[in-house]
């Protein structure tokens, strides 16, 4: 593991970390904001006409829908001034909001700056009878210069071929490189990689991300850092990360992830070191939700 890059960890509200940044300063950025449930809540709106409160309407709606492209547009109008000329923007949500905002980005970086929508597909938990079960995160790619981005197609890891009798030993034993659906398990509640933090992302997705959207040395950036999972995937890279995170626990849990790493921290004074976190089976049952769960290739 290579540990000499850099990591800043910012303990606060993203929007405040973007504004103090300078232009085109930031060579790759990864978010992953919280996921928008969609879940219809009675909201009542009220303005004020000679001093009373008057009743607007009393319609459900999404939860946050408005509020959530309104909460994201300022602080992805800020990540866009951030990026260096040929950086790149990983923008990682689900079926619920992504389709809204990709709406959104585009007025941001322009329908051409869009490359792809990498579908991350698992294959874990309950399934629905009712409808076909959504097991799959969408991960929208954005290069700021559609001409000029960094794609480093030589580094990129190989998977098995789905029919490797069709295609000859040679080939089988390379195996092939990935298309934009990236099959690959959940953080399993048992596995090493396992911090505790509930929304936590495969430390090997974003190891990917990295490794062909970035190069040694270069300045990275995740805003919504939760466990920290892109900073860990750009430190054992050699790049240098900046993280933001508002939730002291996701910065107890940053403190334990990254207590072998050299990190400037702001801002996180008199938030504690989180607790290992718990595992929930014995090491048999272990191995066998482990061999249930292991990544699948197509
Ligand atoms: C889905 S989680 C990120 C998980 C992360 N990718 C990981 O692997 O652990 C989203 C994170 O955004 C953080 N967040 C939400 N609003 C924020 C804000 N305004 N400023 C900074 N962080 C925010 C939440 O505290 C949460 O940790």
């Amino acid at each position: 593991m290579e540990t000499e890059s850099s990591i800043q960890v910012y303990y606060g509200d993203n929007l405040d970390v973007l504004r103090q940044m300078p232009d085109e300063s930031v060579d790759l950025m990864y978010i992953d904001p919280p996921f928008n449930t969609g879940i219809r809540q009675i909201r009542r709106r009220f303005h004020t006409e000679s001093g009373c409160r008057v009743l607007e309407d009393t319609y459900g709606y999404r939860d946050s829908f408005d509020d959530f492209l309104g909460f994201l547009r300022p602080r992805m109008e800020e990540a866009y001034r951030i990026l260096k000329a040929h950086g790149s923007l990983f923008f990682h949500l689900d079926y619920r909001e992504i389709h809204y905002c990709k709406v959104m980005l585009d007025t941001i970086f322009g329908r051409d700056s869009f490359i792809n929508e990498i579908i991350w597909a698992y294959d874990y938990g309950a399934r629905s009878k009712k409808k076909w079960s959504a097991k799959h995160d969408n991960i929208l790619w954005y290069a700021k210069n559609p001409e000029e981005y960094v794609f480093n197609y030589e580094d990129m890891d190989r998977i098995p071929y789905m029919a490797p009798g069709l295609v000859g030993a040679e080939k089988a034993a390379r195996g092939k490189t990935p298309t934009d659906v990236w099959w690959h398990t959940i953080v399993s509640p048992n596995s090493r990689e396992k911090t505790g933090y509930a929304t936590q992302k495969p430390l090997d997705i974003l190891r990917r991300i990295v490794k062909i959207h970035s190069r040694r040395g270069d300045t990275l950036m995740d805003f919504f850092a939760g466990s920290g999972t892109f900073g860990e995937a750009a430190a054992q890279l050699g790049r240098n990360c900046i993280l933001v995170d508002c939730n002291p626990q996701a910065v107890a849990v940053m403190k334990r992830r990254f207590r072998s790493y050299s990190v400037q921290w702001f801002g996180c004074e008199g938030i504690a070191m989180a607790q290992a976190p718990r595992k929930s089976a014995s090491a048999g049952s272990r191995k066998k939700t482990q061999a249930k769960e292991g990544a699948c290739t197509d």
